[in-house]
């Protein structure tokens, strides 16, 4: 497969292609598609296969230590990739995209000399001009622009979003100006920035028009979204939400990450008004310990998160909560930690994700005292995590018996079979010939096994794309 057709490479430009690998969060899965829009658009074509590629991007993550070495064994593996290019006369680019070019800039290319360009996560707009560039020397573009790249980055073709599926992410805010003391993303992505409803509506209209049927509004701290709407106002993330659920087409709404503090009134607004705004939300608390969110800077004590769980609930009594962890913060003793298990009883998740604390350069809390040991680390992170697989068994095992309506969005594992998700976001798994993907229709839950669930469709016939009635019976029960 490498190569043969493609060279000389120069003297076939239009046929260049690029494969794009993504890590990390939605931010950076949406961001590698408008990198992949934006190439396409300046003519190159994508392709999964990395060995046949003319550019390989990698779109990084550096929340933790992991996620960045992870980078640099990728690199290692594509050094060999571009060396067999070479050895058939092909040039490969590689360029290396999102946070861990932002946080490590040239340190990348010392660290590793086979990359040609490091870009950071604001500059991607600016891809066609430093490719052009980096054919002399390896270049380095870090430095945060004015310029908003969305204003750059080109749309998606109506076939690239139809390739990609009935549910969609909508990047609607960026960067972060909370500084939490543990983490990279203040540094990596910049400061708090809002897109304009206008274009956010037309980037929805778009993605409607091509069959999506499900949106997920994203940002690093999407609640604080501020957009300028029409009339020359900032706008809520709620409002934002209200309109976007009037564009036809729409069925499902879903946002993804809140952090608590910004969780207003327009919002939970939102979750009781709104039936095409899904109930299911993550928010974030990372510890159930006062002191240990204080020294987080999370900026919210645990009484306040719960008084925010409280009032969600009370607009959405069926709303599902997940949420992300931390354990072994510097100084986390075992109360701490117990206390952030009572948190966990307290509320219930459907299911949450937990990590070891990672000492990240640059941050306030990797130069703190009372690291705790690995060993204590992984030891609590067993233990917070049996408790979230117990809730998470409860929880699914709760909607056998249940119809609930099922969105739709890929063939499952075994032949025959297609995979949807619940209004809170369970995958189920329907076997039936009937059960089209981008549908909306109702599914009689018979099993719940894993993390996912089974069933068959309520009404063979009924099969459509409206919003399930099934979704009241669900809030009554
Ligand atoms: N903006 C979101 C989360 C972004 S990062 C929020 O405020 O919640 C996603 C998750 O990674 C965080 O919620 C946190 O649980 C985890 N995380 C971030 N930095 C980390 C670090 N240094 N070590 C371990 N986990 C970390
Ligand atoms: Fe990181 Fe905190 Fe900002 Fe979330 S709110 S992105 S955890 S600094
Ligand atoms: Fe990772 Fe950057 Fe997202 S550090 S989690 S890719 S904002």
């Amino acid at each position: 497969m490498a190569g043969a057709p493609d060279k000389p490479r120069s003297a076939r430009p239009g046929t260049r292609k690029v494969h794009v690998k993504s890590y990390g969060c939605q931010m950076n899965a949406y961001d590698a598609q408008r990198i992949a829009d934006t190439l396409v658009a300046a003519g190159f074509i994508e392709t999964a296969a990395p060995d046949e590629a003319d550019l390989v991007i990698l779109n990084t993550c550096n929340i933790r230590e992991k996620a960045t070495e992870k980078v640099y064994s990728e690199l290692g593996r594509l050094r060999v990739m571009k060396q067999a290019a070479a050895q058939e006369d092909r040039a490969m680019t590689v360029a290396v995209a999102g946070c861990v070019a932002q946080a490590e800039g040239a340190e990348i290319v010392r660290r590793a000399p086979t990359v040609d360009l490091v870009v950071g996560s604001q500059n991607y707009h600016r891809l066609p001009e430093l490719l052009e560039q980096a054919r002399h020397a390896p270049v380095i573009d870090t430095e945060f622009p004015a310029e908003d790249k969305f204003d750059f980055l080109a749309a998606p073709s109506t076939a690239a979003i139809r390739a990609r599926g009935v549910c969609a992410f909508l990047t609607v805010q960026e960067g972060c100006d909370k500084f939490c003391t543990f983490c990279v993303v203040p540094y990596t992505r910049g400061a708090e920035v809002s897109r304009p409803i206008a274009k956010i509506v037309a980037e929805a209209e778009q993605l409607a028009r091509a069959g999506v049927r499900e949106i997920t509004l994203i940002g690093q701290n999407v609640n604080a979204y501020h957009g300028e709407g029409p009339n020359g106002q900032p706008w809520t993330l709620g409002r934002l939400l209200e309109r976007i659920a009037e564009i036809p087409g729409v069925a499902r709404l879903r946002y993804t990450t809140s952090h608590p503090r910004d969780v207003d009134d327009s919002l939970i607004a939102a979750h009781r008004d709104l039936p095409a705004l899904m109930p299911q939300l993550h928010l974030p608390v990372q510890s159930g310990s006062d002191r240990i969110l204080a020294a987080m800077n999370r900026k919210h004590t645990r009484a306040e998160y719960m008084a925010v769980i409280d009032r969600l609930r009370a607009a959405r009594p069926d709303l599902a909560l997940t949420s992300d962890f931390i354990v072994g913060f510097p100084g986390e003793s075992e109360q701490d930690f117990r206390d952030t298990l009572a948190l966990i009883e307290d509320v219930g998740f459907s299911t949450a994700f937990s990590f070891k604390y990672s000492p990240r350069p640059g941050t306030p809390a990797a130069d703190r005292d009372g690291q705790v040991p690995e060993g204590e680390k992984s030891e609590r992170l067993t233990r917070l995590q049996r408790l979230i697989e117990a809730q998470q068994k409860a929880f699914n095992e709760g909607m056998v018996g249940r119809t609930l309506p099922v969105l739709f969005e890929k063939p499952g594992r075994h032949p025959g079979q297609t995979m949807g998700r619940s209004p809170f976001l369970q995958p189920v798994h329907v076997t039936s010939p009937s059960a089209r993907i981008g549908d909306i229709a109702d599914v009689m839950i018979t099993e719940a096994s894993g993390n996912g669930l089974f069933g068959t469709l309520a009404d063979e016939a009924a099969v459509n794309g409206r919003p399930a009635p099934a979704l009241m019976e669900v809030h009554k029960a």
